[in-house]
């Protein structure tokens, strides 16, 4: 099978012909229709714990279960999965208290590998997953099967972009009806939580965003204001479209660099008692100052989200409910597809923000 390799750290894929390892007792291979191509890849291009090359990219995936392993009980050859961004193992200490997002296995998992060059060298999978390939070897319980009639193209979204935004507009901020929300960062993961608040009945959506397209975009997928950074103090935008106090809910979706200032204006732009959730990543070791005695006096609350907090089984289904039943367009999302041999192209076109969202479909050509 072929995969798009990374062979070292901060080198371009390489797509190479490898052989799967055979499945362990626990192990599904599944043939991926379409892969969400997310910038926290390319973050795994450079030296740090997200990969360990020679490496496979890519947590996002929707296909079909080729194989199982011998102790497979949930799903079977010929059924149609979700690969989850991040599995849940069921069976440590987090997932025990039900914070599977926080699984061991992420963490602690070490390095996973998964396939073999001609040479006898092995292949890791970058998170443990690796969807940049044409066959997948993925664990069990990181994987749901999913009845739907969704497209692959559209049920991959669920893997990332639509469920971390789905997972923290009702799962971990609980925007409700006739909430105040804040989302900086109109990008990928910001147009589906502008689109996730909308339906969750907030009545002001505000989206802060510099590109000028993705501005015009936020406002067709829900925002009621939209703001450019280089134009005024946004946190002074945002209490005057709220009444002086600012938003119940405020979620950073901006990533990188900029990513540790967005999540302190993210929080200033909250209300008393507001919710703050940052979603944006940016190098290991990166930090933010916050005003400490609004943390211990004026209630505002900074919420983690990793891939939504989402519980896969129960919430990825219900997901893909969701997208089936129209109150949330995938359509306006991607924005174009790659076959396999782009990979590359496909990500630094996530990286650039030339594209909302690339979807790689590794068996399409
Ligand atoms: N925590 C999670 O569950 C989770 C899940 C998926 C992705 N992520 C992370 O979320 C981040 C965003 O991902 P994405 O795919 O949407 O990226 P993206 O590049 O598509 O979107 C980021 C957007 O932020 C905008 N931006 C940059 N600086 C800004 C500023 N100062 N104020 C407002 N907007 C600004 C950019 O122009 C861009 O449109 C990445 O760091 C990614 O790794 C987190
Ligand atoms: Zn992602
Ligand atoms: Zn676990």
């Amino acid at each position: 099978m072929r995969a798009a390799v990374l062979p070292e750290f901060e080198a371009p894929l390489v797509l190479e012909e490898l052989e799967l390892l055979p499945p362990g007792p626990r192990d599904v291979v599944v043939r991926p229709g379409a892969v969400e191509v997310c910038v926290t890849d390319s973050y795994a291009t450079r030296p740090g714990p997200l990969s360990r090359p020679p490496a496979i990219l890519g947590h996002s995936a929707a296909g079909v279960v080729e194989a199982v392993g011998s102790a497979v009980t949930t799903v079977a050859p010929g059924d149609r999965v979700l690969v989850a961004g991040t599995p849940a193992c069921g069976d440590c200490f987090w997932c025990r208290r039900g914070e599977g997002h926080q699984c061991r296995e992420i963490f602690e998992g070490g390095v996973r590998h998964v396939a073999r060059r001609a040479d006898g060298t092995l292949v890791s999978a970058a998170g443990g997953v690796g969807t940049y390939a044409e066959q997948l070897l993925v664990r069990e319980y990181g994987v749901v099967r999913m009845d739907t009639t969704l497209p692959d193209e559209h049920l991959c979204l669920l893997s990332c972009g639509a469920a971390s935004a789905l997972g923290a507009v009702f799962g971990i901020a609980r925007v409700g009806l006739g909430d105040t929300v804040a989302v900086l960062g109109a990008g990928r993961i910001g147009g589906w939580l502008l689109q996730a608040a909308r339906l969750a009945g907030a009545v002001r959506v505000v989206a802060v965003e510099p590109l000028p397209e993705r501005r015009k975009r936020a406002a067709a997928l829900g925002a009621s204001d939209v703001l450019d950074p280089a134009d005024g103090d946004v946190v002074e935008q945002v209490r005057d479209l709220t009444g002086g106090r600012g938003v119940d809910a405020a979620f950073e979706a901006t990533g990188g660099p900029g990513t540790a200032a967005a999540v302190r204006t993210a929080f200033a732009a909250t209300r008393r008692g507001g919710v703050v959730v940052p979603l944006g990543m940016t190098d290991f070791g990166v930090t933010v100052d916050l005003p400490v005695n609004d943390l211990a006096m004026r209630g505002r609350e900074v919420r983690s989200c990793q891939y939504g907090n989402v519980d896969l089984q129960r919430d990825l289904p219900r997901y893909a409910r969701v997208l089936e039943s129209g109150l949330l367009d995938p359509v306006a999302m991607v924005e174009r597809t790659y076959p396999l041999p782009d990979a590359g192209s496909a990500l630094a076109a996530a990286e650039d923000r030339e594209v909302l969202t690339a979807v790689l479909l590794p068996n399409s050509d």
